[in-house]
């Protein structure tokens, strides 16, 4: 994927060369998995996969975007007087979303515009490329109109796409990690207050390796949706007694003190989960910033461990992966990234052992599923942005 190749087919399909270039990255989290919903803490990054586009304005009011990953869904186009959800118009319903709920959040969009589009980040991995094309119509929109949109605002609206046009419940999570990573940081977010900070990732000897299951992620959001729900049940119970607005308020004292107010088995697993995740990601960032590796990679274990057992979202897929990568030499640590029910794992190995863990990892899965797992070796980039030209890659 290269300017030349991005601009050519913008020029192919439309006659005119594109004015401006855009890029929203992906994002895998490092640990606090299924938190942010529940007013928890997450510590995602973006990474440097993501989602490209060129553009250029129109004189009327019609957008019209094509997508090289959808060839055969050809040019959609719709005007902006007429932004409802239509099923027809497949992936371009995310910019769609967008483009609509920004002009409800009162910002004027005054003509339409042509759009080519690439991404590289794998697909329906579990990398959010949604938030990615969300995040990348916003940074669009705002850089060819001058909107001058707030960065939280432009989250926001993405986050109710996913939520209100799409139809899938999710926190926050992805789209604030596409809308503001930061090279070579992680960002650890109160989905609560919103509050954030980065962190910087040193790695020292060691890389972020991720490990996509390849395993398409059907019932993916029913379930999600589900988990979604044990949880609001979880809460409500526990607030009979305790004056709380979040699990992610709670601390394991509170917990374990109070957790027979949750009459279902299941249930009580799942708040388990969300309280304890909480707190492994708070010690994760204290671990990552007095350079304790070893630690946090113990801390992604054992909130894979609980993704398994408690909250129950990984499935054979991402087990196998994830309990090969523990067993190879040089592994700090391994857990599945993401919703989970399919997508990737991220493991922390040996720069001297990255090549027999992909190796290794990879022969045990094949082995296992029947099918072959890829492997990536993570780069830690910066959020949505409007880019020069040349960078278009
Ligand atoms: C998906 C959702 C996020 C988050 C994760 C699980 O990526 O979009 O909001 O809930 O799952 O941590």
């Amino acid at each position: 994927m290269n300017v030349t190749t991005l601009n050519k087919t913008f020029l192919d399909l439309f006659s005119v060369l594109p004015k401006q270039a855009f890029f929203a990255p992906g994002r895998i989290n490092l640990i606090g998995e299924h938190t942010d919903y529940n007013g928890g803490h997450v510590f995602p990054c973006a990474i440097t996969y993501g989602t490209y586009a060129v553009a250029r304005k129109r004189e009327d009011a019609l957008v019209r975007l094509y997508s090289k990953n959808f060839p055969e869904k050809g040019i959609i186009e719709f005007s902006l007087h007429e932004l409802d959800y239509n099923a027809e118009h497949a992936w371009a319903n995310y910019p769609k979303g967008m483009i609509r709920y920004i002009i409800e959040a009162g910002f004027g969009i005054p003509a339409g515009f042509d759009c080519a589009i690439e991404g590289n980040i794998p697909n329906g991995a579990g990398l959010s490329s949604s938030a990615s094309i969300e995040l990348l119509i916003g940074v669009l929109v705002n850089g060819l109109f001058g909107l001058e949109i707030p960065r939280l605002q432009l989250i926001k609206i993405g986050k109710r796409v996913e939520n209100e046009f799409i139809g899938v419940n999710s926190g926050i999570m992805d789209q604030f990690a596409v809308g503001m990573g930061k090279q070579d940081a992680g960002i650890l977010l109160d989905c609560q207050t919103l509050e954030y900070q980065y962190a910087p990732i040193v790695m020292g000897n060691h890389k972020i390796i991720i490990m996509n299951t390849n395993k398409r992620r059907e019932l993916a959001d029913s379930k999600y949706n589900e988990r979604r729900s044990e949880c609001e049940e979880a809460l409500k119970e526990l607030q009979k007694e305790l004056p709380i607005e979040a699990l992610g308020q709670l601390s394991e004292q509170q917990f374990e003190g109070n957790k027979h107010l949750i009459s279902n088995e299941t249930i009580q697993k799942r708040a388990k989960h969300a309280v304890y995740e909480n707190i492994r990601t708070l010690k994760a960032l204290d671990e990552l910033k007095a350079g304790n590796l070893e630690a946090f990679g113990q801390l992604m274990n054992q909130s894979h461990i609980s993704l398994r057992d408690d909250y129950e979202v990984t499935g054979i897929e991402l087990d196998s992966l994830v309990e090969a990568a523990w067993q190879q030499p040089g592994v700090l640590g391994a857990r599945m990234t993401g919703a989970g029910f399919g997508g990737c794992a991220i493991a922390i190995v040996a720069n001297s052992e990255v090549e027999s863990f992909i190796a290794n990892v990879g022969a045990a899965y094949q082995q296992k599923i029947g099918y072959r797992a890829d492997f990536y070796v993570a780069s830690i980039g910066d959020g949505a942005k409007e880019i020069e030209m040349e960078e278009v890659k």
